[in-house]
């Protein structure tokens, strides 16, 4: 018989997590302006708020941890980690940072100005943010089969390549420093991006004289997917296929609260010594020496091991396929869910879930709240208020896909968890037709709203 897969570790120490009732997180939820951000983590019993930052550092993680060297300048963790960015990337410079955002901060300090485009495919919400902070314009040109959450399609990432060129030739070159490409896209369900797309966004970032940026945070998932759909890489090796992949960009940004499996901590990868040294200036006054740039060094340590053991095949065998199996559950009970699965996280369409609710009134955080309320599950909407208003006409955005993200932390959570989480939204399923009434906002901030936005009930 065929085996299934395993994990292959085991567990060393467990944490006590707390149900409550239905009647508390009513309340909760009220108190928290029905923003699943405000909620205390004790009010929460499966978190499935994102993969970033939560998943379970190992034994071997641990002890990176006390052999950090905590040097001002010139430590043996920065070495360490280089090695390993070298290593797994290819790239030849890197410049620590706290975490990812942070990495575009400094990157983009360098590249952009006032006007200028950055196209890419559905650019992450930090992402635009530090482009339209700096009143550039972030062109989003993924395939249009994303937008349809029921449409099979191994490589829903995929950058529309006509549409890039488009996007080129339509205006000045000086206005377009650089293409970003996130691998696997997050804000897309995630979805993994090909080799050959890729390859042919190199190959136009190329000729016509643009830099070519790897948003990079889950990278090694990106990577298994190529392994596992894409001819001719089945029998490559997943560091083999993440250099090959990294070898068509000119630097990468990264969050290493994904795949690299610590809590916090990024990093710039970058090939050529005059971007290096421009990004060096910028790093040391936002976050620290070039040799730490906002990371201690026991963290560098950790981050270190964590790139190695997050480019296991085995590791990311299990953890793809325990997010596959809490989307095939919900797919069981009903629940209409985007296909393929993505790697991080299974995401529920909100607008099938729950059509009686205009998208006026948030339909995705309308369902993240009743999940919560039902199952004390915190997810997170993609959707609308996320998508936040134009930053010219300052009216709201309505993205074609209104998602509720279950994000699976890395190697935190069992399968009876996972089938725990599916029953619960599958009750929700049940009971849909009773939601009738959506949300309204109270308050919000001029940029990255749904973070701190207050919100009550629509009929209130
Ligand atoms: N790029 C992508 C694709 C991301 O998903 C994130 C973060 C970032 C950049 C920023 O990295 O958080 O380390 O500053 N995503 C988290 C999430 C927050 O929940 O998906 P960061």
């Amino acid at each position: 018989m065929e085996l299934p897969f395993a994990e292959p570790y085991k567990i060393k120490m467990v944490e006590k997590i707390y149900k409550s009732t239905r009647d508390q997180r009513e309340k909760w939820i009220t108190d928290a302006s029905y923003n699943l951000f405000n909620l205390k983590s004790e009010e929460v019993f499966i978190d499935l708020l994102t993969d970033s930052g939560t998943g379970a550092m190992s034994d071997k993680q641990w002890s990176e941890i006390m052999v950090g060297d905590e040097s001002y300048a010139g430590a043996s963790s920065y070495y360490k980690l280089k090695r390993a960015i070298t290593e797994i990337t290819g790239f030849g410079y890197f410049l620590p940072t706290h975490q990812g955002r942070a990495a575009e901060n400094v990157l983009f300090s360098v590249l952009l100005r006032e006007g200028d485009i950055v196209p890419g495919n559905a650019h992450f919400d930090t992402t635009k943010g530090h482009i339209e902070f700096r009143k550039a314009v972030a062109v989003d040109c993924t395939i249009k089969e994303a937008s349809d959450p029921a449409l099979i399609n191994p490589f829903k990432g995929n950058v529309d390549t006509e549409m890039l060129e488009d996007v080129i030739r339509e205006n000045p070159k000086s206005n377009i420093p650089c293409i970003v490409v996130t691998v696997t896209n997050n804000t897309s369900g995630g979805q993994p991006v090909s080799m050959a797309n890729i390859k042919e966004v190199s190959r136009i970032a190329k000729k016509y004289g643009i830099k070519l940026i790897l948003d990079s945070a889950r990278f090694a998932e990106n990577v298994y997917f190529i392994k596992t759909r894409e001819d001719g890489y089945a029998s490559k090796e997943i560091r083999e296929i993440a250099l090959e992949m990294f070898s068509y960009a000119d630097a990468m940004t990264m969050s290493s609260k994904k795949d690299a499996i610590v809590n916090m901590g990024g990093f710039i990868g970058i090939r050529e010594e005059d971007l290096f040294i421009k990004a060096s200036g910028f790093n040391i006054i936002y976050e620290g020496y070039i040799t730490y740039g906002g990371m201690s060094g026991r963290d560098m340590n950790a981050l270190a091991q964590g790139l190695y053991e997050g480019t296991e095949f085995d590791y990311l065998e299990s953890r793809i396929n325990q997010v596959a199996r809490l989307g095939s559950k919900m797919k069981e009970y009903g629940i209409p869910v985007l296909e393929p699965y993505g790697g991080h996280a299974i995401f529920i369409d909100a607008k099938k879930f729950l059509p009686q609710i205009p998208k006026e009134e948030f339909p995705a955080q309308t369902l993240a709240i009743e999940i919560y309320i039902d199952g004390g599950i915190r997810c997170a909407e993609i959707g609308a208020l996320m998508a936040d208003r134009d930053p010219v006409t300052r009216e709201n955005r309505y993205p074609a896909l209104e998602l509720v993200r279950l994000a699976v932390p890395r190697r935190v959570y069992s399968d009876n968890q996972m089938d725990f989480v599916a029953a619960v939204v599958g009750n929700v399923f049940i009971r849909r037709k009773s939601i009738s009434k959506g949300l309204k906002i109270k308050w919000e901030a001029p940029i990255l709203r749904h973070f701190t936005v207050k919100l009550d009930r629509s009929d209130v």
